[in-house]
């Protein structure tokens, strides 16, 4: 900036304390609720090879084509911040042996994840993913359980206004035919696409159902869909998807036109959105992903996770209603009574009080303006004795003690 001020790089944005209280019980929440499906933390290294994307997530794909911050280190290997995290779960899965562990594996994370994209809203350059992966068994119940954990967060996490997309994509052999008879008809009719389209039939026929042309839409309309030419074995699975979840009253649509982009997809599909979003409307998604870890060098291990957007999230999401209970703010009457006052403050937080010293050397008034300022729901006067003031009801007392001081204001 000319003035000399410096700012966080576009795309990126800071944390402020009010934001990372909710970013924080975010997590406990994904904590608790997968953990107590059976799903372990998991961290991978935020940079990996390059190649990991490129054969993972699909050299055809918008984010290895164009979104990756790629750079070479010093011994001149290309390396990649992980766009997304799928490919990497795989990789340590081949890595760590986690074929010979009890399957299926079960996996969450939490972190930051890169994509040169055009920033918006809910469009970042960073951004946090949450997600959860498991490795092992194509059992439809896996399908179901993932897509039931990530509404059941949405839900906790007081996310409005969810659809859930739900679709299938059958294996590979079929897609392939599929997409043969898809550029077919593309191409019968290439005149009416628009030229982004047109410029990929070959590399990405499926894209054109995401298109907002209008002559593009025109044509997909007529299209062939995907759902409709699926292997027996991947219909079956599909319905036997559909009525677990239909055994739980989940709703959702069956969106032919679904398509997600990463190439490394197999059967099922979805995406869940928000209404409360404007374009970025994706609050989270994820599929099956039966060849990944085959590609990445590993068993043959059917395999289906999600992640979801925490800044999505946190933009569709209704702020908490009650503001969190204030801390005890410890006030020094006195410049004498400041060793005192510290001693007490540690003896609160040791207590399991939340609780606040002061500490900038203001006049008694100022204190009080400050506890207010903070939100405190007490303070504690310490001088010749302790005081506790009730900050909601204004009612003072006298406190023999640290131990009646916490009596006084509650744990
Ligand atoms: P994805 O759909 O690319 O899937 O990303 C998942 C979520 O990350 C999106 O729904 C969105 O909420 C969030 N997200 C993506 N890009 C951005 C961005 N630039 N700014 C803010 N939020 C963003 C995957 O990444 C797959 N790895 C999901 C998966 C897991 N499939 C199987 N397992």
């Amino acid at each position: 900036m000319a003035d000399g001020r410096l700012q966080a790089p576009r795309g990126t944005f800071d944390v402020l304390p009010d934001e990372g209280g909710r970013r924080l019980r975010l997590a406990h929440l994904a904590e608790e609720l997968l953990h107590g499906a059976g799903y372990g933390y998991f961290e991978s290294p935020v940079i990996e090879d390059t190649e990991l994307f490129a054969r993972g997530v699909g050299e055809a794909t918008d984010i290895v084509q164009k979104e990756m911050f790629t750079f070479e280190d010093k011994a001149g290997r290309s390396l990649t911040l992980r766009p997304e995290n799928t490919a990497g779960v795989c990789r340590a899965y081949v890595e760590h042996g986690m074929h010979k562990q009890a399957q299926p594996v079960k996996l969450w994370y939490w972190g930051p994840f890169f994509r040169h994209e055009a920033p918006q809203a809910g469009r970042y350059r960073q951004f946090t993913q949450l997600g959860a992966e498991a490795l092992g068994s194509d059992d439809p119940s896996l399908d179901a359980e993932v897509i039931l954990l990530l509404d059941e967060f949405l839900a906790r996490a007081g996310v409005r206004e969810v659809r859930l997309r739900l679709s299938s994509l059958g294996t590979r052999d079929t897609r392939r035919a599929y997409l043969d008879e898809l550029r077919a008809h593309l191409r019968s009719r290439e005149h009416e696409l628009s030229e982004e389209v047109r410029g990929r039939i070959e590399a990405n026929p499926l894209r054109a159902f995401d298109s907002d042309h209008a002559g593009t839409q025109a044509v997909m309309t007529d299209a062939p869909r995907l759902l409709d030419k699926l292997e027996k074995d991947d219909a079956e699975h599909f319905a036997a998807v559909r009525a677990l979840l239909d055994d739980a009253g989940l709703e959702y649509e069956v969106d032919t036109t679904l398509v997600r982009g990463l190439d490394y997809y197999t059967r099922t599909v979805f995406e869940f959105e928000s209404d409360r979003l404007g374009a970025q409307r994706g609050v989270g998604g994820g599929g099956r992903y039966d060849g990944l870890v085959e590609e990445l060098g590993g068993p043959p291990t059917p395999a289906i996770g999600w992640a979801a957007g925490v800044e999505r999230i946190l933009l569709a999401a209704d702020a908490p209603e009650e503001p969190e209970d204030g801390a005890v703010f410890v006030a020094v009457a006195k410049p004498e009574s400041g060793r005192e006052a510290f001693r007490l403050v540690r003896e609160l937080r040791r207590q399991g009080v939340r609780a606040e010293l002061e500490q900038a050397g203001r006049s008694v008034k100022g204190q009080f303006k400050h506890a207010d300022r903070i939100g405190a729901r007490a303070v504690v006067i310490v001088g010749d004795g302790l005081e506790v003031k009730d900050m909601r009801s204004g009612e003072q007392r006298p406190a023999a003690d640290a131990a009646e001081v916490v009596r006084l204001v509650g744990a």
